[in-house]
């Protein structure tokens, strides 16, 4: 039988769209020096303030989230610099590559993929080198599903006198976060993820002085990214901004604000607790020792191949999730519960999943997952 192949995008990033943002995004293109933008720019970027929960500023990148990444260490440090990075996956990867390639001095705290970082761990790793000049964190490592007590380590940090910055591309909107109630000093995202947008976005906010000050004084090269020239002219931006984005962003930031951003935060852990439900009620493991809820990382035996089965998914039925990456490739699926999503998506996945393990030879009673999630939205409905 041949299926209507409807598109289901459960990634975690991109991430579906809301008609309504997309919508905005067909409006006449503004010039950007013009009253009018200026005056759109202002009114956006002081509203994603609340996505941060920050009175600090936010400035908005025509790049992905690692452009953002880029700019936090060439803005914040100078060359030969030491600085704590926590690597537990590919994006804790990414800090180090970054650091390395602006010649930074990273101290590396390793875990294996799957771990979060403690802030004991960090306590430690600061005791031992007080001299650092900042904390480089994960706070949701997409790889492998995992998020970091990112308060408790804001802690730590700001006991010892140093800047924290985290990546929060794809846990933002999606964990609880909040920049200036936990002293988080610089946080970097991307639009294509919690924030419900197209990719295209870098997000930097930089929530004290201490980082303002790491700013000034730094000596790496930087063009592009320099924060002090984006200060300078804020709310007008030094270059061409993604003029479109920007009306989106707008839209994004309105219902979000409308929703209330505790019940965004709600409503990820709702589907997050109901993925990893789903997940165990067909036999599966899920690979994070300390699961969030951006996306779940779930262990496949050896006999499933994991990337038929996402082809399968993608191929046959239309559903988009994601798989391993690196040495986890085929190895583990990753399942989205982030952005523009309702529990109506997570049943598309798990229906799918459930036809892909089958024709692959997989072991487990159809309709496992279907009957756990259905009990469970029936239970909190
Ligand atoms: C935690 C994290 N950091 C960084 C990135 C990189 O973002 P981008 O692909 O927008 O450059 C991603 C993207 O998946 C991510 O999930």
């Amino acid at each position: 039988m041949h299926f209507m192949k409807k598109y289901y995008l459960v990634a975690p990033g991109p991430t579906p769209v809301p008609y309504d943002v997309l919508l905005e995004g067909a409006k006449e293109v503004l010039h950007h020096r013009t009253p009018q933008f200026i005056n759109l720019m202002e009114e956006t970027m002081e509203g994603t303030k609340y996505l941060f929960q920050t009175s600090g500023q936010v400035y908005a990148f025509v790049s992905s989230g690692t452009g953002a990444m880029e700019a936090a260490v060439e803005n914040l440090l100078s060359p030969g610099d030491r600085v704590i990075v926590v690597v537990a996956g590919k994006f804790g990867e990414r800090w180090l590559d970054i650091l390395k390639a602006f010649g930074m001095k990273p101290i590396t705290l390793e875990l294996e993929w799957g771990e979060a970082v403690s802030p004991e761990q960090i306590k430690d790793a600061l005791e031992k080198n007080p001299d650092v000049k900042a904390v480089f964190t994960t706070h949701s490592e997409t790889s492998t599903g995992t998020v970091i007590d990112l308060e408790g380590i804001a802690k730590v940090v700001k006991e010892a006198g140093t800047v924290l910055v985290t990546d929060a591309v794809s846990s933002l909107l999606a964990e609880p976060l909040k920049m200036d109630e936990w002293g988080v000093d610089v946080v970097v995202s991307g639009s294509q993820k919690g924030v419900m947008l197209p990719p295209g976005l870098g997000f930097i906010a930089v929530g004290s002085e201490k980082a303002w000050k790491l700013i000034e004084e730094s000596k790496s090269p930087k063009y592009y990214f320099d924060l002090k020239a984006y200060r300078g002219k804020y709310p007008e931006n030094p270059y061409t901004p993604a003029v479109n984005m920007v009306y989106m962003l707008k839209k994004s930031v309105e219902m979000i604000k409308e929703e209330t951003i505790e019940k965004v935060w709600e409503r990820h852990a709702f589907l997050g607790e109901a993925t990893r439900r789903a997940v165990k009620s067909l036999g599966l493991e899920l690979l994070s020792k300390r699961p969030g809820n951006v996306v779940t990382a779930v262990k496949l035996p050896p006999s499933i191949d994991g990337n038929k089965l996402t082809k399968i998914m993608r191929d046959k039925y239309g559903v988009t999730i994601a798989g391993g990456q690196a040495h986890l490739k085929g190895k583990i699926i990753r399942i989205a519960h982030l952005g523009y999503l309702s529990p109506f998506d997570t049943l598309a996945v798990f229906s799918s999943l459930e036809l892909a393990l089958k024709e692959l030879g997989y072991k487990f009673e159809l309709g496992a997952s279907l009957k756990t999630l259905q009990e469970y939205f029936s239970e909190n409905t």
